[in-house]
């Protein structure tokens, strides 16, 4: 699962999605575009700004995670493409909501979030994750401004932080440490 701004950054197909007006209107329920996919790929994307030409990335089937603010054109952009589509939330998105749609509608039973820092934050703030695996590599950044991996947006509402409990360290190749915690 990752967020928007990320996907678009490095994965999307397109630019923007070049939206038709569509000739009928799509009711705002769950659709499945591959019903034989095992794999995953699940953005998180809110208001539907994503461009796709494909309905998978590597292999891993897209599923869009919307809210119900996206646009008839839109659904029927991702239906024309056999992307799969939910709805959670009516303008944020229910994380909560989601995850159990995902459950339900495929066969997903773990799911790695892979940032960024927006998205993580979203699911951290709601006590959804369970397990943090960090990579840290040699690497020294003075970037302003850039987001860290846990933030939450100012029209969320914060709660007290997170405790982890370390659970695993490794030294790997390169000068690289991957530390793992659990969410107490
Ligand atoms: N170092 C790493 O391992 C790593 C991993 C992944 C990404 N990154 C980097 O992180 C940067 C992007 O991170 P980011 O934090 O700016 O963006 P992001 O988490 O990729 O995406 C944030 C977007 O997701 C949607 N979103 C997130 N939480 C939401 C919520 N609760 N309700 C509704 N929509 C929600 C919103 O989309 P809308 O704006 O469309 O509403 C939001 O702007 C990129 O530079 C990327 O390369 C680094």
């Amino acid at each position: 699962m990752c967020g928007r701004v990320t996907l678009e950054k490095d994965f999307a197909d397109e630019e923007k999605p070049k939206l038709t007006k569509s000739r009928q209107r799509i009711p705002k329920k769950p659709f499945v575009g591959d019903i034989d996919a095992t794999s995953f790929a699940i953005a998180v994307d809110a208001k539907g700004k994503l461009g796709w030409k494909k309905n998978h990335l590597s292999g891993d089937h897209i599923i869009e995670l919307l809210t119900e603010q996206v646009s008839n054109s839109y659904l029927d952009y991702l239906q024309q493409r056999k992307i799969s589509y939910i709805f959670a939330g009516k303008k944020e998105i229910d994380f909560k909501s989601a995850l159990n749609q995902l459950a339900s509608l495929f066969p997903i039973k773990t799911i790695m979030l892979e940032g960024g820092g927006h998205v993580n934050g979203s699911l951290l703030k709601e006590g959804l994750i369970d397990e943090l695996s960090l990579l840290i590599i040699p690497i020294a950044d003075g970037t302003s401004n850039a987001p860290t991996t846990f933030e939450v947006s100012e029209y969320l509402q914060k709660k007290p932080a997170a405790h982890l409990r370390l659970t695993d360290v490794k030294k790997l190749q390169h000068g690289v440490l991957w530390l793992k915690y659990r969410a107490r």
